[in-house]
């Protein structure tokens, strides 16, 4: 790896990030049921029907993956709070086994003195509320509020940041549109309520978690860089289109009060009444703005229903997961979300990384493909900053080999390989790597 710690400015945060039903083992420790665990169980969603329910063990292994944090040097842990091991029902009766893993988890980063970055919701859905249309229901805002004053009001204290909802376009657009994640629908109407509600949700609970004193405040939006497939005018509307409704209508939505047009155009129609009037909670000012980047997108226009476009495939080099690795995408989404969204508000890369069949041969896994990825990616943060972006740190996904959600366990993600079967973890050469860099 050819960038280090030095290159960057004092005070820049390292961290890597990891989500709980992805690692913790949600089988274990009283926790309810969610609906990845009843997708998962519906044959041919999830690969193999793979599920989350022993995942890494997490759950069991916490100190001890806890200690690979901190031998590698990173300076914070993003973490995620897994609902339903809070709230078995979503609302009502907190399970005392939830609230003292998270406990025990946080006292533990303390310890070796990892700075504790919480996402509230990082996609499970406990089932109880599920079943009453989960993010489709209007009163998920106040559910969700509810949700963090009781895990903030016992970890808020000890937090470094807390950030709300992560990726709403997955919570929204993959999940009620595309169908490919939990709860697995296809209705326009089911997405345009998830879009609007999980900002919703987003500004209540920021508003409760300020009501309580709870400081360093955020929200986090994945993005993928849009390209027309050719110069068309018709390609390149269906690029704004795509753009519209992927990348710029939750942060138009935060941090101007109002949806782009082109996300307005396909679903204005399906929006719940006085929509118009929660911008005064969406706004609810945040104290940091974080940003998931893997890929690009290339898309071209189709004559059918609204957005009308379908993806092309790209010509440049794929990771595992047949994402394209296109850095300069970081690089652009960071200078323009600062020039056009959040200004001096700092921005945080809370997720980055690559997927690849990862394999161990004597013990050791030589993922040169991975530090590459990591290498480039620096750059194009340090390029940002010397723009003049106030980019204040950059996570890696992941911690871990973990639970990839609809494409079960084989994409491997991890700095550390996990063997499924014995659960031993072996960091891989990009570990070793990125620890050799944070040291310089
Ligand atoms: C992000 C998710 C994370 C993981 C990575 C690969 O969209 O936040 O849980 O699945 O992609």
């Amino acid at each position: 790896m050819q960038v280090k710690r030095s290159d960057f400015p004092d005070g820049f945060l390292f961290g890597t990030a990891t989500s709980s039903y992805q690692i913790e083992g949600h089988g274990f420790g009283g926790a309810g049921q969610t609906h990845w665990d009843t997708f998962a169980a519906t044959p041919g969603n999830v690969v193999r029907a793979e599920h989350g329910l022993r995942a890494c063990d997490h759950y069991h292994r916490f100190e001890a993956d806890l200690d690979l944090v901190k031998a590698a040097g990173f300076d914070c842990y993003r973490f995620s709070t897994s609902w339903a091991r809070v709230l078995p029902e979503g609302r009502g009766t907190p399970n005392a086994e939830g609230l003292d893993f998270y406990d025990r988890l946080t006292d533990a980063m303390l310890e070796r003195g990892i700075k504790p970055c919480v996402t509230l919701y990082h996609w499970e859905m406990p089932s109880a509320l599920a079943d009453r249309g989960g993010w489709t229901n209007p009163d998920v805002a106040q559910w969700f509020a509810d949700f963090a004053q009781v895990i903030m009001g016992r970890i808020g204290d000890r937090m470094h940041s807390i950030a709300t909802i992560n990726e709403p376009w997955c919570v929204a657009w993959l999940s009620h549109f595309e169908g490919i994640h939990a709860p697995g629908l296809r209705d326009i109407r089911a997405t345009a309520r998830a879009m609007h509600h999980v900002l919703k949700a987003h500004g209540t609970a920021t508003q409760a978690m300020r009501a309580m004193g709870l400081g360093n405040l955020g929200a986090v939006f994945n993005m993928e860089w849009a390209k027309a497939a050719t110069d068309s005018a018709a390609d390149e509307a269906a690029r704004a289109r795509f753009d519209g409704y992927y990348n710029r209508f939750y942060l138009s939505g935060v941090f101007k009060g109002e949806y782009p047009a082109e996300g307005l155009e396909g679903l204005e129609p399906h929006l719940p009444q006085g929509w118009q009037d929660d911008f005064a909670t969406i706004t609810t000012p945040v104290d940091w703005c974080g940003i998931n980047y893997y890929t690009r997108r290339i898309v071209e226009a189709t004559d059918g229903a609204w957005p009308s476009l379908r993806d092309v495939e790209g010509p440049l080099p794929k990771t595992f997961m047949d994402w394209e690795i296109y850095p300069e995408g970081l690089y652009q989404f960071l200078t323009r979300t600062a020039r056009e969204y959040t200004g001096d508000t700092p921005i945080l890369v809370t997720e980055n990384g690559m997927a690849a069949p990862d394999a161990m041969t004597n013990g050791a896994v030589e993922d040169t493909h991975r530090i590459n990825y990591i290498d480039d990616h620096l750059r194009s943060v340090q390029r940002a900053i010397a723009d003049g972006v106030p980019v204040q740190g950059y996570m890696l996904w992941s911690l871990l080999d973990n639970y990839e959600w609809a494409l079960g366990y084989e994409k491997r993600f991890g700095l550390v390989h996990v063997d499924f079967d014995t659960l031993d973890r072996t960091p891989k050469a990009s570990y070793h790597a990125l620890a050799k860099a944070l040291r310089t």
